[in-house]
């Protein structure tokens, strides 16, 4: 059988939004890619922080001349695994939707179940869910939003390979792989993504079907994989210069 004919050129950007911390940084070429073959009317990203994974969306949806309408839900404060913190995160990220997306990005400062009215059921073509990390908090995640996934649904959950410090998203992984198609990647904490609805795009199901030849996948893979650890390097370096700046700040003070 002839290999499906994949188009790999979209997650090859001349730049990338790309800021600290890394983890998701690795995987910003794919969200270019997945945004093209989707070609969602409603992007909805459960956990945003600083953006490295939502802003890259708006960012491939204005590249690649979309018409779709992107939401980030948080409530911009932290939670327990990854720190809590103060109210600049929100205004940085606020500054920057407003000036580079302001005709198709909202901004929801709330909890995810908060936000859940806002949103008709079957609505929604790309659902990102990286809130709290447990088995419990993603299980909660992806059964209450599953009802607004529309039948192109595809979801994404960022750290399916960490195992440490009570994170379970990869044991909810497991279950999810018993339900619908998935396929995911390990680099950079691991990203599983799930083919919840009965007509995904063609683009996404060669990429799912790349997986019954494992030369072939490993080859996809290792694409994805290569050009997202040039991001996770970057996001990196970001965040030594900024922690030596911090570190200059402070000496300036003391003088
Ligand atoms: C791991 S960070 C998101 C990282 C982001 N996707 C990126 O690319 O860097 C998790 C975020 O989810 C938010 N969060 C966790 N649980 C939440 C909940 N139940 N409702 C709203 N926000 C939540 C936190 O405030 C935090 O900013």
């Amino acid at each position: 059988m002839a290999a499906p004919l994949l188009n790999l050129m979209p997650a090859l950007q001349d730049s990338y939004y790309v800021t600290y911390p890394g983890p998701w940084a690795g995987h910003i070429p794919f969200a270019y890619w997945v945004v093209n073959a989707l070609k969602p009317s409603t992007i909805v990203e459960l956990g945003t922080f600083r953006g490295n994974s939502y802003f890259n969306f708006c960012h491939a949806v204005q590249n690649f001349g979309l018409n779709t309408k992107t939401y980030a839900v948080d409530t911009w404060e932290g939670d327990e695994h990854g720190g809590f913190y103060g109210g600049h995160i929100f205004r940085e990220v606020d500054a920057y939707n407003s000036n580079h997306f302001p005709d198709f990005s909202t901004l929801i400062r709330s909890t995810f179940d908060e936000a859940l009215d806002g949103f008709a059921d079957g609505s929604i073509d790309l659902l990102h869910i990286d809130g709290f990390h447990t088995y419990e908090a993603v299980k909660n995640d992806f059964e209450k939003w599953r009802p607004k996934l529309s039948d192109r649904g595809v979801v994404i959950l960022h750290d399916t390979s960490v195992i440490k410090n009570n994170f379970g998203v990869w044991r909810f992984f497991e279950d999810l792989k018993h339900q619908y198609p998935c396929f995911w990647f390990t680099h950079s904490n691991g990203l599983g993504v799930v083919l919840v609805g009965k007509n995904i795009p063609e683009e996404v199901l060669a990429l799912n079907a790349l997986q019954a030849d494992n030369s072939l996948w490993m080859q996809a893979f290792s694409a994805f994989s290569r050009l997202g650890r040039l991001c996770e390097n970057e996001a990196d370096a970001q965040g030594r210069i900024d922690a030596d700046f911090s570190h200059l700040r402070q000496f300036r003070v003391i003088l």
